[in-house]
C-alpha cells in the first residue's frame, strides 16, 4: 500500500527545490498535490514533470506573503481535491543583503520575516479549517539549522527560530483536532538556488564572516553528511506526512548531517 494513499498535499514553493522533490515523492506514494509558487515558468515545468509520473497535480501561481493570494490558492486546491491533508510550508530563503544588525536595512528585515514567518502563518490560517473538518492533518514547516544555532544573517535566523516555537504552538493548539505540526531544520541542501548561489566555492569561503569561520567551513565540507540533496529532505517530508509519524508533533527535526550537534554557538557561521 502506498504510504500517502488518497492524501492531498498543499506545497508552497512547490515549483523548485525541496518542495518540488517532496511533491514528486508524495505522488509516488499515492498523494495528489497542489503546488503553489510565485514563479509561473518553474510551475509549468514542475507540472509537466509530475504529470509525466502519472500524478494528479494542480499548479497555482501565488505570492504566499499576501493573504488574499494564499486564501484563493487554498480555496482552489480544496475545491479541486475536496480536502487538504498535508501542508508543506517550504517557500522561504535568505537574502544576501541580510546584514549585521547595526547595518540592516529595515526593508530586508521585513521581506525576510514576511517570506519565512508571515507566509507559513498565512498558509496555516487558511489550511487548518479544512483539516479541522476532517479531524486530521499534518503540517510540515521549514526551519533551518540556523534557527537552532544562529547565523550571520540575523533576519533569516530569527524567522527560522520563530518557526520552531510557532510549530510547537500549532501542535498544542490543534492536537484536539487531530492535527499534527512538525518542522524540518535542514543544514545545507543542494537545490538549483543554492548551487547557483554557492557554485563559486571561493565566493562561499569569501562570504565567511571571519578567518575562523572560513577554516570551519573547509573542515565541515569534508564531513560525509555536510551537504544533502533535496531528496534527503523529501524523504523526511514523506514520513511526516504519513501516519507512520503519528507520535510526532511539535518537534523540529535537525536534518543537517549533525551540524547543529557539533557546532558550538558560532553567531558567525
Ligand atoms: N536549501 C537549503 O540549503 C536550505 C537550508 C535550510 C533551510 N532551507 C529552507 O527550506 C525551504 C526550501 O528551500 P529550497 O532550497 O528548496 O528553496 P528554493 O529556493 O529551491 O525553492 C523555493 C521556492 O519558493 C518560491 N517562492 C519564493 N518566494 C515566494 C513567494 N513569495 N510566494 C510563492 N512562492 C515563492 C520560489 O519561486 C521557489 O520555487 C526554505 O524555507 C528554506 O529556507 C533550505
Amino acid at each position: 500500500m502506498p504510504r500517502l494513499n488518497g492524501k492531498v498535499a498543499f506545497l508552497t514553493g512547490g515549483a523548485a527545490g525541496i518542495a518540488k522533490a517532496s511533491a514528486v515523492e508524495f505522488v509516488k506514494e499515492g498523494a495528489k498535490v497542489a503546488l503553489v509558487d510565485i514563479n509561473a515558468e518553474a510551475l509549468q515545468r514542475a507540472e509537466q514533470d509530475i504529470r509525466a509520473l502519472g500524478g494528479d497535480v494542480l499548479v497555482l501561481q501565488a505570492d504566499v506573503t499576501q493573504e488574499e493570494s494564499v486564501k484563493s490558492a487554498v480555496e482552489s486546491a480544496a475545491a479541486r481535491f475536496g480536502r487538504i491533508d498535508v501542508l508543506v510550508n517550504a517557500a522561504g530563503g535568505s537574502l544576501l543583503e541580510d546584514a549585521p544588525v547595526h547595518e540592516m536595512d529595515i526593508e530586508i528585515w521585513r521581506r525576510t520575516i514576511m517570506l519565512n514567518l508571515l507566509n507559513p502563518f498565512l498558509c496555516c490560517k487558511h489550511v487548518i479549517p479544512h483539516m479541522m473538518k476532517n479531524r486530521s492533518g499534518s503540517i510540515i514547516n521549514f526551519s533551518s539549522m540556523v534557527g537552532m544555532v544562529g547565523m550571520y544573517r540575523p533576519a533569516y535566523a530569527a524567522a527560522k527560530g520563530g518557526i520552531m516555537s510557532f510549530t510547537k504552538t500549532l501542535a498544542a493548539q490543534y492536537a484536539e483536532h487531530g492535527i499534527r505540526a512538525n518542522a524540518i531544520g535542514p543544514g545545507s541542501v543542494r537545490t538549483e538556488r543554492t548551487v547557483k548561489r554557492y557554485q563559486n566555492k571561493d565566493w562561499m569561503l569569501a562570504d565567511a564572516p571571519s578567518p575562523a569561520a572560513k577554516e570551519r567551513r573547509i573542515v565541515q565540507s569534508l564531513y560525509p553528511f555536510s551537504t544533502g540533496d533535496a531528496i534527503d529532505i523529501a524523504s523526511i517530508c514523506v514520513f511526516l506526512a504519513s501516519d507512520e509519524s503519528r507520535m510526532l508533533t511539535g518537534t523540529t527535526i535537525a536534518a543537517d548531517g549533525g551540524r547543529s550537534a557539533y557546532l558550538k554557538v558560532y553567531a558567525g557561521d
